[in-house]
């Protein structure tokens, strides 16, 4: 572990205001600041700079932290990245030695690895007929083969193993590297990919991550991928975005499967990226975000993709991006689109890419026939539907334009409709988002502390003893005198009893960052938040008494049940 004395002179030498103020344009408001949050779209400010407490914190998305968490949010890096990140920002040189042995195994050897099994597998793939085979049937030439760095692991449990072993790898680390399984016999490493062509997956400062490694027939599973790893994070990287960062300024091609991004690239489109292996996530919507304006979903023209595609949309969009659809006609996917109609082809349907719009209307008109009166109704009240979701009122006029035009309808009276859906629907907002506010008081949904819906008033005396434990750490110490008679037994939810406990053991120079390991990015927001809710507090030592009074006085009663919230909740209504 990096030692507590660098992690302080890393924080000290990185001024909050300073870091952030390189990513959102700050405004002071009194001793804090605040300004448009990097990590949800928003146009008005709800992202906040506390000066006083070293810490971010969003209201809008609950993004919350101190410096590290930040620059681990918004460089896409883990705790240690980010440390070392910070690090070299301030000129700070971590001392390495013995930072290996306590955490099993650090990202810097877990790449070290990767980068020695990725030469491995190349070179075995320059043997092996069938493998090579396999690749140029599916139209991969020897450069795109080098380009991407592919190769093969051999049949057979040791082949990777052995060779690891000979280059001083131990069985625990090609586990912990993902690169090896633990036979439950024995123990002992036994290799993860076999049989399989394989890709390496690369990040944007050109480290091997990960690796995907495909069959050659039909067996299953199709694909085995790199689990999480010290070295990676399937959720937060992307598939050639080593390569596509270089060519995407204005927009990027997102694809399901590595074999169409390899196509798509080989084809002249660099600017693609896939998933790896899962859906999109928030935080690759984010990483996107960092290099390119539009995106251009490219999924499986199956169900299955469409469906996918829909749900990116939303994510992208979310992400401040703009977003089209390509709709691949004749082809299931776009490397196999590209292989049966070639690139010029491929970029008419860029050219002629829908936006989510254009889409849905489609096949709203596939519904319902718009040459019946009975099919123009219907299709232009979910025409209606769908163009009042849309946010930009410029766009919405386009479309309405558009979708009168088509259905032989007035456009003053799909305008009407389209208002009179948005109101209602701003309406029925307010009510949800007051209902939700009542709950989220109540306790339910509570996902950090599912245990707070029990005993409500214990656990608002909860937060209110943790908030002036995270502000004021000196208090774990005079709790520790027995100035305060509190113990974790007394916290009635476990959540509160974690965050306790771990204020407790660092004692009076308790910092949040060194919560960060400890628990996610969630519950740190709420222990934020919970120590921002105690700024400016007086009589301090009262409410604290008084909170720890409070809560052993809850403690006692009987759980509250879920039916009985709901009674009480029923009867104030
Ligand atoms: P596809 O089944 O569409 O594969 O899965 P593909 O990329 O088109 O591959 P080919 O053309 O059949 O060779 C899309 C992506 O989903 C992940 C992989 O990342 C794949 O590229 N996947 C798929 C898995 O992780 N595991 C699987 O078993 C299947
Ligand atoms: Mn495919």
């Amino acid at each position: 572990m990096i030692s507590k004395e660098i992690i302080e002179e890393i924080k000290r030498r990185n001024d909050i205001e300073d870091v952030i103020s390189q990513y959102v344009a700050l405004k002071r408001a009194g001793s804090n600041a605040n300004g448009l949050c990097p990590f949800h779209s928003e146009k008005t400010p709800s992202f906040t700079v506390f000066k006083g407490t070293d810490s971010f914190y969003c209201f809008g998305c609950g993004a919350g932290g101190d410096v590290i968490t930040f620059i681990m949010k918004v460089e896409n890096l883990d705790y240690v990245g980010a440390l070392e990140f910070l690090a070299k920002r301030a000129g700070i040189t971590i001392p390495t030695d013995g930072y290996e042995a306590e955490t099993g195994m650090r990202r810097t050897r877990v790449l070290e690895m990767n980068r020695e099994a990725a030469k491995f597998f190349h070179s075995q793939l320059k043997n092996d007929k069938i493998a090579l085979g396999y690749l140029s049937r599916r139209g991969l030439s020897g450069s795109v083969i080098k380009h991407f760095g592919l190769g093969f692991a051999p049949p057979g449990f040791g082949a990777l193993t052995d060779h690891m072993h000979k280059l001083g790898y131990s069985d625990e680390e090609l586990q912990t590297g993902f690169l090896a399984g633990k036979s439950q016999k024995t123990g002992r490493a036994y290799d993860y990919f076999r049989n399989r062509v394989i890709f390496p997956i690369i990040n944007t400062a050109g480290e091997v991550i990960a690796f995907g490694g495909r069959v050659m027939d039909d067996s299953k599973p199709k694909y085995l991928n790199t689990s999480d790893t010290p070295a990676f994070k399937k959720s937060r990287n992307l598939f050639a975005l080593n390569y596509a960062k270089n060519y995407c300024s204005e927009q990027m091609i997102l694809c399901e499967g590595y074999m169409d991004v390899i196509a798509l690239h080989a084809a002249g489109f660099q600017n693609a990226v896939a998933t790896l292996g899962t859906a999109l996530t928030p935080d690759q919507a984010r990483l996107m975000k960092k290099y390119t304006k539009t995106v251009l979903i490219s999924y499986d023209s199956d169900e299955a993709g469409q469906r996918a595609a829909n749900k990116a949309f939303t994510l992208l969009g979310e992400a401040g991006l703009e977003t089209r659809i390509l709709r691949m006609n004749g082809a299931k996917d776009p490397d196999e689109y590209i292989q049966k109609f070639g690139k010029l082809a491929f970029q008419k349907v860029i050219d002629s890419s829908y936006t989510q719009f254009d889409y849905k209307f489609e096949s709203i008109l596939k519904k319902h026939d718009p040459e019946t009166a009975e099919g123009r109704i219907k299709a232009s009240d979910e025409a209606a539907e769908e163009i009042s979701r849309v946010y930009s009122s410029v766009e919405r006029d386009i479309y309405i334009k558009k979708a009168s035009e088509r259905l032989s309808i007035s456009p003053d009276s799909l305008k009407r409709d389209v208002e009179n859906k948005i109101s209602r629907r701003k309406r029925s907002n307010a009510k949800e988002e007051k209902q939700k506010l009542i709950q989220s008081a109540q306790g339910y949904g509570d996902r950090v502390n599912p245990d707070k819906i029990k005993n409500l008033k214990a656990a608002a005396a909860e937060e209110v003893i943790l908030g002036i434990l995270l502000k004021y750490p000196e208090y774990s110490v005079r709790i520790r005198k027995g100035s305060f008679e509190l113990q974790s037994e007394n916290f009635v939810s476990e959540f509160s009893r974690r965050v306790f406990n771990a204020v407790m053991a660092a004692g009076d120079d308790f910092e949040l960052g060194m919560l960060n390991s400890d628990f996610s990015e969630a519950e740190m927001a709420r222990i934020i938040k919970m120590q921002i809710a105690r700024e400016g507090l007086s009589n301090t030592d009262g409410v604290f008494s008084d909170s720890i009074a409070a809560l052993k006085q809850a403690a006692k009663k009987a759980d509250m049940s879920l039916e009985d919230i709901i009674k009480a909740k029923r009867s104030k209504q």
